[in-house]
C-alpha cells in the first residue's frame, strides 16, 4: 500500500501532483510520502504488539534526518552501522537507549562515540572487535552493553550481494563458535552481555529462512542459559522484502505471526531492524526525459536521472517499475531508460515496455525510497538530487539539491600548483 496514485491522468503523491513538484524543485528529485512512511512503520510495529519488542529502523535504507525524526516520533529506535549514522540519529533526537550498532568494521573513533552516547548495545561481529570494545570501555571507565551477531549459515535466497547470514559471508560470528565467544565475553570486565543478534539478508520474500535461523538461535539461547548466560534481547535483524515487480513477500502480520509462533515462551525482548519494508515503497525518483534515440537495436530514453542517483539497477540488476508522471496515449514501445553517465552500465531499466516518452516528459521510478538516495554518489561530478517530503497537500524540501560549488568545497589546490 502506498500513496502514489493516479488521479485522472496525473500521478499524485498524496494530494500533490508529482509534476508540480518536478516543475518547482527540478529533476532528478526524490519524493517521499509521509502517510506511506507512517503507515508502514505502524503496520510493522503493531504486528508485534503482543510481544515485548523494539523496532529499530535501519538507518542505511534512507538516512535523511527528517525521516529519522518522523519514525522516531512514532516510537522507532534505530539500527546504525557507522558513526555517521549515529550522528544522524542523535541529530534527529533519537534516544540512545533505542539505538543498536551493527557492522564488521567499527573504528576506535566510532566505538568511543557510541560509548559516550550510551547506546543500547553493540552487535559484535568478531572476537577481535569484542576485545577492542572491551579495551575502549575500560579506557572510558565504563561497561559496553553487547550482543554477539551470530552467523547462522542460512541461505536467504536473495541477491548474493545482500545475503549476509551464510558461512561464506563476512558477517557475524559463526554459530559453531558462538558458545566460546560468549564464554570469552563473560570473562571480560568491561563487557556486559545483553543479547543475541542476527541478520541473514535483505529483500527476503519468504519467511522460512527467518524461521530456520530462529530455530538455530533459539537452541543457542537455551544452551547459553545452561552456562549461566541470560539473553535478555533477541535481535532478528531486518530483511523483509517488498514488491518491486511480481514478488509476493509475506505481509508484516504474517511474518510476525510465524516468528512469534516460533518464539513462544522465549522470555526475551525482541528487536527488529527493518529498513526497506518501511521506506522502500514510500519514495520515488522523478526524472525528466532529455532526449530519445533510436538505433538499429534499441530505443533509448535518455533521462536526467542516472546510476549515481539510483544505483540499484546497475549494481544488482534490480527492477524498478517506471511510469509516466502524466499518462500519455503514445504507443507502448520497448525501451532502455538510461542516464547521462559515461558508462553502459548506467541504466534505470532495460528492455522495458513504456508509452514512448518525448523530451520534457517526466518519469517516476517507483519503490526508490530504500537504498536510493542513501546509495547515491557524485560520480561524473553530478550534484546529488534533492529530497522532498509530501504530507497531504503540502510538500517540503528535506534536502536541497547540491550545487557545483558543493562538489568542490572540500577540495584544495596545493600552493605549488597555484602559481
Ligand atoms: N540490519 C542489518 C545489520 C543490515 O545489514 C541491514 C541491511 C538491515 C538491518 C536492513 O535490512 P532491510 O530490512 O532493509 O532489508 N543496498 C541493498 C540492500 C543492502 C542491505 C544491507 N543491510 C539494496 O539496495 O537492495
Amino acid at each position: 500500500m502506498h500513496h502514489f496514485q493516479y488521479k485522472g491522468d496525473e500521478l499524485y503523491c498524496e494530494d500533490v501532483p508529482v509534476r508540480l513538484i518536478a516543475e518547482k524543485i527540478g529533476t532528478p528529485c526524490y519524493i517521499y510520502s509521509h502517510a506511506t512512511l507512517s503507515h508502514h512503520f505502524m503496520v510493522f510495529d503493531s504486528a508485534f504488539k503482543d510481544a515485548e519488542h523494539l523496532t529499530c529502523y535501519s538507518v542505511k535504507a534512507n538516512s535523511n534526518i527528517a525521516i529519522l525524526k518522523l519514525l522516531g516520533s512514532m516510537g522507532a529506535g534505530m539500527d546504525i552501522v557507522s558513526g555517521g549514522e549515529l550522528y544522524r540519529a542523535r541529530k534527529a533526537a533519537i534516544a540512545p537507549e533505542r539505538i543498536v550498532y551493527s557492522g564488521v568494521g567499527k573504528t576506535t573513533e566510532e566505538i568511543d562515540f557510541a560509548l559516550r552516547e550510551r547506546i543500547l548495545m553493540f552487535n559484535i561481529e568478531s572476537t577481535q572487535e569484542l576485545d577492542q570494545i572491551n579495551r575502549r570501555a575500560e579506557a572510558m571507565n565504563t561497561r559496553a552493553p553487547i550482543s554477539l551477531r551470530v552467523n547462522p549459515d542460512i541461505d536467504p535466497n536473495t541477491h548474493p550481494y545482500i545475503s549476509t547470514g551464510m558461512k561464506k559471508n563476512k558477517f557475524g560470528i559463526s554459530i559453531d563458535a558462538a558458545l566460546k565467544a560468549y564464554e570469552k565475553a563473560k570473562s571480560l570486565k568491561n563487557i556486559e552481555i545483553l543479547g543475541l543478534d542476527c541478520h541473514i539478508g535483505s529483500q527476503l520474500t519468504d519467511v522460512s529462512p527467518f524461521i530456520d535461523a530462529l530455530k538455530r538461535l533459539r537452541s543457542l539461547i537455551e544452551r547459553l542459559r545452561q552456562t549461566g548466560v541470560h539473553i535478555r534481547y533477541l535481535d532478528l535483524g531486518g530483511g523483509l522484502g517488498i514488491v518491486y515487480d511480481q514478488e509476493a513477500p509475506p505481509q508484516p502480520h504474517e511474518y510476525a505471526r510465524e516468528i512469534l509462533r516460533e518464539l513462544e515462551n522465549i522470555d526475551c525482548t525482541l528487536i527488529f531492524e527493518p529498513g526497506r519494508v518501511i521506506v522502500g515503497n514510500a519514495g520515488v525518483l522523478v526524472t525528466k526525459v532529455l532526449y530519445t534515440k533510436r538505433t538499429q537495436l534499441k530505443n533509448f530514453v535518455i533521462a536526467d536521472g542516472a546510476m549515481n542517483d539510483l544505483v540499484r539497477p546497475s549494481l544488482y540488476g534490480s527492477y524498478h517499475y517506471i511510469q509516466p508522471v502524466v499518462k500519455s496515449q503514445k504507443e507502448t514501445e520497448i525501451v532502455d531508460v538510461v542516464g547521462p553517465i559515461c558508462e553502459s552500465g548506467d541504466f534505470l531499466a532495460r528492455d522495458r515496455g513504456l508509452p514512448m516518452p518525448a523530451p520534457g516528459d517526466y518519469l517516476a521510478v517507483m519503490s526508490a525510497g530504500a537504498y536510493g538516495f542513501s546509495m547515491s554518489s557524485n560520480y561524473n561530478s553530478r550534484p546529488r538530487a534533492p529530497e522532498v517530503l509530501v504530507r497531504g497537500e503540502e510538500y517540503l524540501v528535506i534536502r536541497q539539491r547540491e550545487s557545483w560549488e558543493d562538489l568542490v568545497r572540500p577540495e584544495t589546490i596545493p600552493d605549488f600548483l597555484s602559481g
